[in-house]
């Protein structure tokens, strides 16, 4: 099973030329699925929606996407904001903000962690509801421990190395409680426009295990946080993984890193190495 990770393309600001450059990537890549963890746009406008559908309708292989705090429509209308967040999205890009794909082998949830405001000043903050981990337990219900389960989310539940804790999604250890339940392996995430991937341990829901997380720098636009534009490559199964890190050098997409992880048991996941 193959995977490519793309994120934070942010149609609106988007660096010419490298959309592309990333489609010919994918499709060399040859993935079973293409997983978009977010931010498809810079303010949530419909004609940066019907960019980024064309965009990723130009590659013809399934796709699993969930939108991130930068798909809220409303930066100027601000009553849009609360009156129909997420109508462009919807109207656009799918209307179910939490899809589901299912292969043999693999399980991928999608979960919208974006919100469109709450009592807190930083509106760009993640978070899951109760409802959604709970349904987190359910979509995985296969308790196969040859199946693969994914979880694609926006705001990741761990920050870059050296980074800031700051953003990271809300409510984190009760998430991390529902990760470690619903039995994920994998979580696909973006927003802090980093490339890291690493072995998280998870809050004891049951036994404590860790989890693998991957997170991507922007795809496609000029917001880099001191990251080249890249995406990741994951292959493997739910005994073993990799995930190969690829960076656009100005002309060409480079393979920097490759971290490799195996599953001991009860899905309790380690990183074996991390090679440049
Ligand atoms: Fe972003
Ligand atoms: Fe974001």
């Amino acid at each position: 099973m193959r995977l490519v990770h793309i994120s934070d393309l942010h149609f609106g600001a988007v660096e010419p030329g490298l959309p592309e450059a990333l489609r010919v990537a994918i499709l060399e890549a040859r993935p079973d699925l293409v997983a978009v963890s977010g931010d498809l746009t810079m303010r949530g406008l419909k004609r940066e929606f019907q960019e980024a559908t064309t965009f990723l309708d130009s590659i013809p292989l399934p796709r699993i996407v969930v939108p991130g705090n930068h798909d809220v429509q409303g930066t100027w209308k601000i009553w849009e904001r609360f009156l129909s967040p997420w109508k462009n999205y919807q109207s656009v890009v799918d209307r179910n903000l939490e899809p589901v794909w299912r292969a043999p082998g693999i399980n991928v949830l999608g979960a919208n962690s974006a919100r469109p405001a709450g009592w807190y000043l930083d509106w760009s903050r993640g978070r899951v509801s109760r409802r959604q981990m709970a349904s987190l337990a359910s979509s995985f219900r296969d308790t196969d421990k040859e199946v693969l389960h994914v979880l694609v989310v926006h705001h990741p539940p761990a920050a870059p190395p050296g980074g800031t804790p700051r953003q990271l999604i809300g409510r984190l250890d009760e998430f991390s409680s529902a990760v470690n339940r619903a039995g994920v392996d994998l979580i696909l995430s973006g927003h802090f426009h980093m490339s890291y991937a690493q072995a998280i341990p998870l809050k004891a829901g049951q036994a404590t295990r860790s989890c693998i997380l991957s997170s991507v720098s922007t795809a496609t636009s000029h917001r880099r946080k001191g990251e080249p534009n890249g995406f990741h490559v994951i292959d493997g199964n739910a005994r073993e993984l990799s995930i190969q890190d690829w960076a656009w050098n100005g002309t060409h997409y480079l393979k920097r890193r490759t971290w490799m992880f195996q599953s001991g048991p009860d899905r309790d996941w380690k990183m074996l190495s991390a090679t440049l």
